[in-house]
């Protein structure tokens, strides 16, 4: 297996709900104009308490400064897992769940925050532009590591951890932030960017307009939409009743043709630097092979599961929470 380690540094930023307006002016490029800016990575992702932008250095340019802008402090990469030869493609378990055991459990263990975003097509795990030594020293044993250099793929040199092997502290992960439901049912889709044009005015109303006049009876149902433009590749999570107000045969559908619970994560932010609550998460559905996406937002995180595995994650999860506890 091969961990590609892209050369994008990416900023993560909230953007406030009442601060969008003077956002949208560079959003809308990014996001249906790129070919206007030099952006590869681009990704918006509308929760009910702000907008949170995951850009490379290139689009940052085109936001504003703003006081309604907060950008975490870092400079992250993406990691992203390619399985070496054969062509497995649908053989694999989807999202997370390939990867909890293999890369998310071993990154907690060794105390080093990730920031999740699966998309249609892959799964990326950001990490910290400072911490990479020690992910490549932890990863090492386990996969190929290569760098994206200039669009080349290139072997990856050990960045030299030099105070040796650092024994993880085998933790144990109980489940510490609170868990929900909403109500609404998620699709992972995509579309084919020449159509994009097409679908650009109805994704500017979902993206930028929705919120006003939102049915507001079922409190249960979430806010929730997240576009992504990411070396070319367009990736939309939305909910059930959003994907009926596209046009037939735009989204495409496929085995993610099917509707996802989301299991939202946190009760306070969630912040940038705690470890392990991807890997509370996403090693139980590993264990029990369950399917899942994993998208972290600047304040919460959010993991999609097929319904019929709804009750078996909450009770995976705690019962993994108290086993691991005593
Ligand atoms: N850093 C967390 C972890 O390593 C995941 C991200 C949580 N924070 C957030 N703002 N969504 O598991």
């Amino acid at each position: 297996m091969e961990l590609h380690i892209l050369e994008h540094s990416l900023k993560v930023a909230s953007i406030e709900k009442e601060g969008i307006q003077i956002c949208t002016h560079g959003l809308i490029k990014l996001a249906f104009l790129a070919s206007k800016t030099r952006c590869k990575f681009f990704s918006l992702t509308e929760t009910p308490e702000d907008y949170t932008i995951i850009v490379d250095e290139e689009g940052f340019k085109e936001l504003p400064e703003s006081e309604h802008i907060s950008v975490a402090d870092a400079t992250w990469l993406a990691l992203n897992v390619v399985s070496g030869g054969g062509n497995a493609s649908n053989s694999q378990p989807i999202g997370v769940t390939k990867i909890a055991k293999s890369v998310i459990a071993p990154l907690a263990d060794h105390n080093i925050s990730v920031f999740m975003l699966s998309t249609y097509q892959t799964d990326f795990i950001l990490v910290r532009e400072r911490d990479l030594p020690m992910v490549m020293h932890t990863l090492s044993s386990e996969f190929t590591l290569l760098r994206v250099i200039n669009g080349e793929t290139v072997a990856a040199h050990n960045l030299g951890v030099t105070n040796g092997f650092v024994k993880p502290k085998l933790v144990p992960r109980p489940i510490i932030h609170p868990l929900s439901s909403p109500s609404n049912m998620f699709c992972v889709t995509s579309l084919d960017p020449d159509t994009l044009p097409s679908v650009a005015t109805l994704l500017m109303d979902v993206m930028f307009y929705s919120d006003t006049g939102a049915s507001g009876e079922d409190s249960s149902h979430i806010r929730f939409f997240s576009f992504s433009l990411i070396e070319g590749y367009i990736s939309l999570v939305m909910d059930e009743q959003t994907t009926q107000r596209f046009p037939n045969n735009v989204l495409f559908t496929s085995a993610s043709g099917e509707l996802w619970k989301m299991v939202r994560i946190g009760g306070q932010p969630l912040g940038f630097d705690e470890c392990g609550i991807v890997a509370q998460i996403s090693e139980p559905l590993a264990t029990a092979d369950i399917p899942a996406y994993y998208i972290s937002t600047f304040k919460f995180d959010h993991a999609l599961v097929r319904d019929d595995a709804l009750y078996h994650v909450f009770s995976k999860v705690s019962k993994c929470a108290t086993e691991k506890s005593t």
